[in-house]
């Protein structure tokens, strides 16, 4: 069947067959169909949407398209946990230490900043030293030694994906259900994980802006992982407003160190929880949630899910001095607090313009080939629902230069909205989405 068959026929709603979907992956994979055929079928998937089939073969195929990491030799379930992306959300940070610390091996690639969103990656590389790119024979050493490594997706991870992602950020097709679900879902069979947590986040930040939307992912991604064989957590979370109140690629590392010495409560600390609670259920270490986050927070008193953030630092080769001293992190130019300037209740945020403003800053890429400055972004210690004074800190700025700082203080008094009347604070998460079905709590 040629290409122009294949486009023809979605671009007509029908559904692809296996056959169909595996031949264009492996072009995608190898390079022998052109960027404009792949770029026309994403566009009419992203148009008429795939059937579950289609979504699952689609995912099989783009996992099938490169090397499927072997964990076998870690005893264990090896959970993973994936977001769709957020700002000021640091939950790998937090919740990863803790649920090895209740001996749930965590085996997990994770990825760099995209667009408005942070990536772990580039978070951990602000530690001096510290290596994110181990072979298949390191990482699985340091996890059965210390129970833990977050490490970069190989080259050869699902190579059909990186073909397909980079043509979609760039033809306005991210936002496709299927695409996502199964964009997701490839990385993540790949891995080599037995269970997989998911956080679909909903909101201002998220790539699924409304709680509807959001909940379709999360049962889309849960079908997928039912049909190969691995069980899905999905939990729809929220992004109204940034996850912690650190922004930025060392800051939101300092926030995760000051979370995890037990000196910072609140919403980063409570979804780092939920997701780690889930991960410690489907790997088989607690009865139900509520044990385990007995669990995992008895594992933060005792400072047990420190001293693993401070072995995997050691072990991938980071100065794990920092997790005494924060001041060891790279540190900006200028430190600046911005004031409200008015007074009345915190009433909304556009997350993504709040991300988007620490990127201008250089926490994140504009380009591929930009260099990140991990010392910038800002701490964000308002939240919607507060009630503000005009002297309030609205935020403090952690900037480069001058105008970095000028800019950044307009992005961001530009994307939170001060009203008059009390506002509510937004659900914190809404719903768990598994094989068995949607429980919805918000
Ligand atoms: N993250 C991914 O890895 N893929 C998508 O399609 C969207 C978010
Ligand atoms: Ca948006």
């Amino acid at each position: 069947m040629s290409m122009i068959d294949i486009i023809t026929k979605k671009k007509l709603g029908q559904a692809l067959s296996q056959a169909e979907i595996a031949e264009f992956t492996r072009g995608a994979a190898d390079g022998s169909i052109p960027d404009y055929q792949l770029a026309a079928l994403l566009m009419a998937i992203r148009l008429n949407g795939m059937t579950a089939q289609e979504t699952t073969d689609l995912t099989l195929a783009m996992r099938d398209s490169g090397d499927v990491c072997d964990l076998s030799a870690i005893p264990g379930v090896k959970v993973d946990k994936h977001s769709t992306g957020g700002v000021g959300d640091t939950t790998t940070l937090v919740l990863a230490p803790l649920v090895a610390a209740c001996g749930v091996p965590v085996a997990k690639m994770s990825g760099r900043g995209l667009g408005h969103t942070g990536g772990t990656l580039d978070k951990m590389e602000s530690i001096a030293g510290l290596s994110v790119s181990l072979t298949e024979e390191q990482f699985v050493r340091q996890v059965n030694e210390i129970g833990l490594a977050v490490i970069g997706q190989t080259a050869s991870l699902a190579p059909a994906d990186k073909t397909l992602y980079a043509l979609r950020d760039v033809t306005a097709t991210v936002d496709s259900l299927p695409l996502i679900a199964s964009s997701i879902m490839s990385k993540k069979l790949a891995s080599g994980a037995d269970a997989i947590v998911l956080d679909v986040k909903t909101g201002s930040g998220a790539l699924m802006e409304t709680v509807e939307d959001a909940i379709g992912l999360a049962k889309a991604m849960a079908e997928i992982g039912h049909l190969s064989g691995k069980p899905v957590h999905a939990i729809v979370t929220g992004m109204d407003q940034p996850l912690g109140t650190h922004v930025g690629n060392a800051l939101e590392v300092k926030e995760a160190i000051e979370v995890l010495s037990g000196k910072v409560k609140g919403d980063l600390l409570e979804v780092a929880l939920l997701l780690g609670s889930h991960m410690l259920v489907l790997g088989g270490r607690a009865a139900d949630t509520a044990s385990a986050r007995a669990m995992l927070t008895a594992a933060l008193d005792s400072g047990a899910g420190l001293e693993k953030l401070r072995a995997m630092i050691a072990a991938q080769g980071g100065n794990a001095a920092c997790v005494d001293d924060v001041q060891l992190l790279p540190q900006p130019a200028l430190i600046r607090e911005v004031k409200a300037g008015c007074s009345g209740y915190i009433a909304a945020m556009d997350t993504e313009a709040l991300g988007y403003a620490a990127q201008a800053m250089g926490a994140g890429r504009v380009q591929k080939t930009d260099v990140i400055d991990y010392s910038v972004g800002y701490i964000l210690p308002v939240r919607i629902g507060d009630k503000i004074t005009e002297d309030a800190t609205l935020c403090t700025l952690y900037a480069r230069s001058e105008a970095d700082a000028v800019k950044a203080e307009a992005a961001i008094r530009a994307a939170i909205t001060i009203g008059n009347a009390p506002a509510e604070r937004p659900p914190l998460w809404y719903a768990v989405v598994t094989a068995d079905g949607v429980e919805r709590f918000a």
